[in-house]
């Protein structure tokens, strides 16, 4: 295949988004796992409602009232300090480890995000993160007002880096967001970060099913959704070799 560009969703693909769980529980003793997993479901929940009912708002305030929703839900009373505290954390996430050494591996093409974040919340991030340094450009779907797995919101690679979807190698963990891409024409590469068996053996006492272990079940396995990716690796580390093949 012939590659140009290399585009990467941000948030569980290059950024871990588990690693908020060290301020949730920092917030509230003991009820870390579950909000950080409950929170996440929401966020993505909100994105496909809120482009379904035309009523975008950007991911920050999308990330505000999920975290809302999640904190009364759970019963959880806070005051402005904890709620933006916890909030601190989605521009100061941890990179995976292998994110910096396969960006610096994959130089020569151009190499970009397309995430829901928010244009000022993706900016934060990638800067503070040192990411700014080895992208050529991080792309917000905040221009077509839709959220991914939107054709719209895709389209904003070709249009940003003038490179058509059949030499775009398209990078994410998120299952929706595969099939998402691989819908709308991108060659894509699948980052299956819990496998089948790993899942399997977290499975085994069905009554205490952790918060984490039922998120993964629901966002880490590949969707039916009728589309299939073209290439499942396991870290991103793999990635350099796979492009140059
Ligand atoms: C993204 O970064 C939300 O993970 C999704 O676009």
């Amino acid at each position: 295949m012939t590659i140009k560009a290399v585009v990467f969703d941000a948030y569980g693909t290059l950024y871990d988004i588990q690693s908020v769980a060290t301020v949730t529980e920092q917030a509230f003793p003991g009820y870390g796992d579950i909000i950080t997993q409950v929170w996440r479901l929401k966020q993505l929940e909100y994105t496909w409602l809120r482009s379904l009912m035309r009523r975008y708002e950007d991911f920050s305030v999308i990330t505000r009232e999920s975290l809302a929703f999640t904190l009364r839900g759970l019963g959880l009373g806070y005051d402005r300090e904890a709620f933006e505290r916890i909030m601190d954390k989605y521009v100061q996430l941890d990179l995976y480890p292998d994110a910096k050494a396969a960006l610096t591996a994959l130089k020569g093409r151009k190499l970009a995000i397309l995430s829901n974040g928010s244009t000022d919340m993706l900016n934060a991030l990638v800067r503070n993160t040192g990411l700014d340094q080895v992208l050529d450009a991080t792309i917000s779907v905040d221009q077509q007002r839709v959220f991914k797995p939107a054709p719209e919101a895709y389209s904003l690679v070709e249009s940003r880096l003038g490179i058509g979807p059949s030499e775009v190698l398209f990078v994410s963990s998120n299952p929706f967001d595969v099939c998402g891409a691989k819908s709308f024409g991108f060659n894509v590469a699948w980052i299956e970060r819990v496998t089948p068996a790993a899942l399997a053996s977290a499975l085994v006492d069905l009554d205490a099913i952790a918060p984490l272990t039922l998120f993964k079940m629901l966002r880490t396995q590949m969707d039916e959704l009728g589309v299939a990716p073209d290439h499942r690796v396991g870290a991103l580390s793999e990635l350099p070799a796979l492009v140059a093949s």
